[in-house]
């Protein structure tokens, strides 16, 4: 036990802990993901299946992830096998998926950061052109070095440990994205935009597309794709099933209440991602009408590029503190995803903080550059069992998302609901007497209802249903 003295580091406090927390779940998902379900499953209505889901299955995934860390005081590959010693397997498992998604993650940051200067260079009009996405990710070189750039940006953050270098971090990114995203929120209400056609649509308009329900074609079967895709998003949103909330829970100090900090960070995220559709619905539908709003996973890269173009001056200026906010969102997210290698690292092997972050760096060097030259060099078309179609970075994203995050989901269900007893987790959470209000509803989320939720999300990711 001799190595075992040095005492674990932890938040400095509740808000230190909430910060960084919602740094790792404010994350892109929340920013271009959540607009685009929202715009595409009836607005208002995507929003209320959305908001019961973060209070009940959202919760309570959540909060047993955060439970565990704190009670075993271990990052995933220790503290599953601390719960239960023949489920050793589930904090591999959960240690894996942080790895897989890691180097993608930094890909796509590299990215954002390549926009960031664009705009900082006052490169709006060409950042807008046709074909500059694809130019930029299928060019040699240029990727490689923006990736690079942004991981070495997250190395000296986890470089610098939980107390110094997370949390700090955290305490200044995530309130200056808050006032950014409310600014270009406000701002997006006041657009207005006459079309060649002569038809002006405004931010307003937009705004009440995205916020009233639209039961027009609604069946069930619609209705329960829309549940479907909500839950996806939350899951994926509050950053559950990748070890990351084990690891940040085991930091957290025993004196602090679970049940309140979960609350927190469930409104952060849920109201940064409503705020998000704020910002990029109504400014999408003043351009582009609702068709703007399919656009999906580039909506972000290439539509808004094209938004921000149509504002004039201005709009560089938008340009600019947009890609900032998503550059601060990515980066306290890609954080989260290396502190919890890095501690699994320190916490199996007894390794150093500097030795564990080195080995990652070196990893994700040669696995980022891979995924780059996935885009030209390395190019091929592969078609998943949901039918759809994508390179290497695709693969990393299908894999960790589609398959691995919702096993891990389940298996964490199965772990906590049957084998170890709510129980377990219900003890550390009310360890000081904390009243816990959705005790009955957490005990049924995690038995029953969790579980089945997340093997029907498994099912969708293979392509069964
Ligand atoms: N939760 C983040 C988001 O909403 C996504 C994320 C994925 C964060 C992987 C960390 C790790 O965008």
């Amino acid at each position: 036990m001799e190595n075992q003295v040095k005492q674990r580091s932890s938040f400095t406090g509740s808000l230190g802990f909430v910060l960084a927390a919602a740094g790792s779940a404010v994350g892109l998902g929340n920013i271009w993901r959540f607009p685009y379900l929202a715009a595409k499953d009836g607005g208002g209505l995507f929003l209320l299946v959305y908001l019961v889901l973060a209070v009940t299955f959202g919760f309570a995934l959540l909060i047993t992830e955060i439970a565990i860390g704190r009670k075993t005081q271990e990052s995933p590959l220790t503290a599953y096998k601390k719960i239960n010693s023949k489920w050793g397997f589930l904090g591999v498992l959960s240690f894996v998926v942080p790895f897989i998604i890691y180097p993608y993650y930094c890909v796509i940051g590299g990215w954002v950061m390549k926009y960031m200067f664009s705009y900082l260079a006052f490169q709006g009009s060409v950042t807008a052109a046709d074909g500059f996405f694809t130019g930029f990710i299928t060019a040699q070189w240029q990727p490689i070095f923006y990736t690079v750039l942004f991981a070495i940006l997250c190395f000296i953050i986890v470089y610098k440990g939980v107390e110094h270098g997370i949390e700090k971090y955290s305490r200044i990114l995530m309130p200056v994205l808050v006032v950014i995203v409310v600014f270009i929120a406000i701002y997006s209400l006041t657009i207005s935009h006459t079309d060649a056609n002569g038809v002006t649509r405004t931010g307003l308009q937009g705004a009440a597309v995205y916020f009233v329900p639209n039961f027009e074609g609604i069946t069930f079967k619609k209705f329960l794709y829309i549940i479907l895709d909500a839950m996806g998003q939350l899951f994926y949103s509050l950053s559950i099933a990748m070890g990351i909330m084990v690891t940040y829970g085991s930091y957290m100090k025993k004196e602090e209440n679970l049940v309140k900090s979960v609350n927190h960070i469930e409104i952060f995220d849920t109201g940064i991602a409503v705020l998000a559709g704020m910002m990029i619905i109504p400014a999408v539908f003043a351009f582009s009408g609702t068709e703007g709003m399919s656009a999906g996973p580039g909506l972000m890269f290439i539509t808004l590029p094209k938004v921000f173009n149509s504002l004039g001056k201005f709009g560089d200026f938008i340009g600019l503190i947009f890609f900032v906010m998503v550059l601060f969102a990515a980066l306290t997210s890609a954080v989260s995803i290396l502190e919890a290698i890095t501690s699994s690292m320190m916490d199996k092997f007894k390794w150093s903080r500097k030795k564990s972050t080195l080995i990652m760096a070196a990893s994700t060097f040669v696995i980022s550059i891979i995924v780059c030259l996935g885009y030209n060099v390395f190019y091929f078309d592969l078609k998943f069992p949901n039918g759809a179609v994508g390179q290497i970075l695709d693969i990393l994203d299908y894999a960790s998302n589609n398959i691995l995050m919702p096993i891990v989901g389940l298996l964490t269900c199965i772990l906590i609901g049957w084998i170890a007893k709510p129980k377990t987790t219900i003890d550390e959470i009310t360890l000081n007497g904390e009243k816990f209000g959705r005790k009955t509803l957490y005990i049924v989320m995690i038995k029953v209802v969790a579980p089945i939720l997340l093997f029907i999300i498994l099912l969708t990711g293979l392509g069964v249903i």
